[in-house]
């Protein structure tokens, strides 16, 4: 795996396999990689010839109070995982590579970057469509790979791949579970191991709405309340939201229609966790 540190490094090397007629696969990512980045990336190997990943964590994306800097940086066992599952070129520039001091310009996908996440987290979504932009126009991959896990992120960078007209085509890879059902993520290794037990409301709160559902509930308000009740059960968890959108333009609905998608995000002590399920009408 070859590694750049610059953006010329790295637009040259996928230039070059572009000019020899690979198609790339791109899977961006913070690092501190887990079984969810890595079925991304095999997504990617077989869907293109040539891989690249990148792991920047991106300062823009983090609000004042937020984890940036104490968000888990584990760069050799990362490359080491990489290696080994075939990625062919890795993106890793400091801060200072991407962000030029005197940068003035973002990327806002207007009114879905309020929503879901973006309302408890102002600027989040903005700085995600800033820095995915610019590791578009940096890597020009063929495919990108983006886990459903982050399915307000996934439909914001839908819409704006839509809007600017990027020639490149969104991918979104299934949620990768724990075998109890926590959704994998980087900031689960920041649980105790009292919060890692309760971090399972979220995936049972998620498994009751669908149950509910799949047993003739349409209503979207009593889908909400029902997975709320299971909130009710861990009272040292602090729901931030449990609502039921448009899986496209992410706005709340009222009653379930082709395709809803039902997004959750809580606290456990100063940890934040997200996890969403999709239901099919
Ligand atoms: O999903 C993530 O890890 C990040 O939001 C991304 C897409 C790599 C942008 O920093």
């Amino acid at each position: 795996m070859q590694i750049f540190r610059t953006i010329e490094g790295m637009r040259a090397a996928s230039r070059a396999a572009r000019v020899a007629g690979k198609p790339i696969g791109f899977v961006p990512t913070m690092g501190a990689l887990h079984e969810g980045h890595l079925s991304l990336v095999r997504a990617a190997k077989t869907h293109s010839d040539v891989v690249a990943a990148s792991i920047f964590v991106n300062p823009t994306q983090f609000g004042p109070n937020e984890d940036f800097s104490k968000y888990p940086r584990t760069f050799e066992r990362d490359c080491e995982l990489l290696t080994k599952e075939g990625v062919a070129l890795l993106f890793a520039p400091a801060v200072e590579e991407m962000y030029p001091v005197d940068a003035m310009t973002y990327v806002t996908v207007e009114g879905l970057s309020e929503r879901l996440c973006g309302k408890s987290r102002p600027g989040h979504f903005r700085g995600v469509t800033t820095v995915v932009s610019k590791l578009f126009a940096i890597v020009e991959p063929d495919i990108a790979f983006f886990g459903q896990k982050d399915a307000a992120q996934v439909a914001i960078i839908r819409r704006m791949v839509r809007d600017l007209n990027i020639p490149v085509e969104i991918a979104a890879c299934p949620i990768v579970r724990e075998t109890d059902g926590l959704a994998m993520s980087s900031r689960n290794t920041y649980l105790d191991p009292q919060q890692r037990k309760t971090a399972l409301v979220l995936h049972r709160s998620l498994e009751e709405v669908k149950r509910r559902f799949e047993s003739g509930e349409n209503n979207a308000y009593k889908l909400i309340e029902y997975g709320k009740q299971i909130f009710a059960e861990e009272p040292s968890v602090r729901l931030d939201y449990f609502e039921v959108v448009h899986t496209e333009n992410l706005e709340p609905l009222e009653q379930t229609a082709g395709q809803a998608l039902v997004a959750v995000a809580a606290y456990l002590g100063n940890t934040r966790l997200i996890d969403n399920c999709v239901l099919y009408a």
